[in-house]
């Protein structure tokens, strides 16, 4: 782990900087209060005893954990973080497109994926032809993640599975230890949580400041058997238990009080066993797409033509194929067309953040909840669970719950979007946030100002 201090000085001067801040606030409101409103509220109450001296963040990731799932099943120990902290009332939004590698990554750097440059899972970058497959190269993993943030300020960090963290960059080398990959599928979630728990024994000054932790369930039982099957709902009560462990564990160690548990997830999940696919073939009368243009086709139609050399405005070409996929599309004549919209990556709508990117192909099609799109009809039916579509649709939606001395207790928040955790992290753990697609604002919404804690036992 690195120790060395580069922003020690820096940070104190930032804490005297949030001092005022928090001293402006106090006296802003107490003078607009007018007198009616008693300004004692802001008098600190006493403190329990503190066994932790320092802030300590515990982010957990519970991949597919579709908001709604904790209503599937009895989950008394998510309830317990909902009850004495602060819950996103209709889910966390996770960015589009809604799969693991962006949304983690997104999480991790309060940064749209055209920014931090993890557009899909796997993708080919149509400039340089290069296939990004989930690849530990620094090049691909753009932006500051929080681990990096924080040992980069002098803090300490430890990573058990979360996506991109087993990349080195800046400070951070993904110690042994405190950086648990490549992720293997087998390691019990019971490993994992014991591990989280361990740091916990260590002296105060060893415990990593900032702790990410990556559970692969609900997803796994979602992907295979779609959201509505009893196999989630049995992963979901897992996840509960392993919350209840961690909850435990902290009790135990007399700091469960001290520590800031945030659980989220990714994103959602939706079946696709209705059986309704659009088939590009279908739009042949119109256009041939030959496949090998085709790099995705569901959820996300990504598509990258290959014009040939003689070709000399294949913006032009691009522009005129998106007209004539969705004449196609809109004609009544091909099933499911209704389905599916085609675009230029710069005519997204804005809301997708989804254009400002190099590695993005030149075409994007939408592709409605729950729908396929496929090349022809010579393939197998599947049925099950999927994720990747419009970060607009609620099945893609996911949890938020924020616990510990800087969240409120028992307060449910308006949704938000998960580029704004990783200012609620900085900010909570006292780091300069790097450049991201968060605003400082909202963190004042969602967590009290420092020096003032909630009383949580
Ligand atoms: C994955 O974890 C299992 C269970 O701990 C272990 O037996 C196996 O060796 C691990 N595989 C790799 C490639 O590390
Ligand atoms: C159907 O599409 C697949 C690619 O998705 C291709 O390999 C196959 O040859 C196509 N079949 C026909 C009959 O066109
Ligand atoms: C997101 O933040 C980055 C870094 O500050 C910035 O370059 C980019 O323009 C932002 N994107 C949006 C959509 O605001
Ligand atoms: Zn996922």
């Amino acid at each position: 782990m690195t120790k060395s201090k580069p922003g020690r000085s820096g940070f104190s001067g930032y804490i005297l900087y949030k001092l005022s801040l928090t001293v402006l606030i106090v006296l802003s409101v107490a003078v607009t209060a007018n007198g009616s409103d008693s300004p004692s509220s802001y008098v600190r109450r006493p403190q329990p005893p503190k066994k932790l001296n320092k802030p300590v963040v515990l982010l957990i990731s519970c991949d597919g954990f579709r908001f709604g799932y904790q209503f599937k099943t009895e989950t008394p120990n998510i309830d317990l973080l909902i009850s004495r902290g602060t819950e996103a009332k209709t889910g966390l939004i996770p960015v589009f497109p809604t799969m693991t590698f962006p949304n983690h990554y997104s999480i991790a750097t309060g940064l749209y994926p055209a920014s931090h440059g993890i557009i899909m899972n796997k993708f080919t970058d149509p400039v340089s032809g290069e296939l990004f497959n989930r690849n530990l190269n620094p090049k691909w993993w753009l932006g500051e993640p929080l681990w990096v943030t924080a040992v980069n300020q002098g803090l300490m960090a430890a990573t058990y599975f979360w996506p991109g963290a087993d990349v080195h960059k800046g400070s951070w080398n993904c110690p042994k230890g405190f950086c648990k990959a490549p992720y293997n599928v087998s390691v019990p979630l019971e490993e994992r949580v014991d591990t989280i728990l361990n740091y916990f024994d260590l002296p105060e000054r060893e415990i990593p400041d900032f702790m990410a932790l990556y559970f692969d369930e609900p997803d796994i039982q979602g992907h295979e058997y779609g959201p509505d099957d009893p196999r989630v709902t049995e992963a979901v009560s897992k996840v509960d238990k392993m919350i209840g462990r961690i909850i435990m564990g902290l009790e135990k160690r007399k700091v469960f009080s001290d520590v800031h548990v945030i659980l989220l997830g990714d994103h959602g999940m939706v079946t696709n066993c209705d059986k309704k696919v659009i088939y590009i073939d279908d739009l042949a009368d119109w256009i041939k797409i030959p496949a090998d243009w085709i790099q995705d086709y569901s959820p996300v139609l990504a598509m990258n033509p290959r014009w040939g050399k003689d070709v000399k405005n294949p913006g032009q070409k691009n522009a005129e194929l998106v007209r004539k996929m969705n004449e196609a599309l809109s004609s009544g004549k091909v099933a499911n067309g209704e389905f599916l919209q085609v675009y230029l990556k710069e005519n997204l709508p804005q809301r997708l953040h989804y254009s400002d990117s190099s590695r993005i192909p030149p075409i994007i099609g939408m592709v409605g909840e729950g729908l396929m799109v496929k090349q022809n009809r010579t393939y197998v039916q599947e049925c099950s669970g999927t994720h990747g579509y419009d970060n607009m649709f609620f099945s893609m939606r996911s949890i938020f719950v924020g616990y510990g001395p800087r969240f409120r207790r028992g307060i449910k928040v308006p949704s938000f979007e998960n580029v704004q955790v990783y200012n609620a992290v900085a900010e909570i753990l006292g780091l300069r946030p790097a450049p991201n697609n968060g605003s400082s604002l909202f963190t004042r919404s969602l967590l009290l100002p420092f020096g003032e804690t909630s009383q949580v036992e």
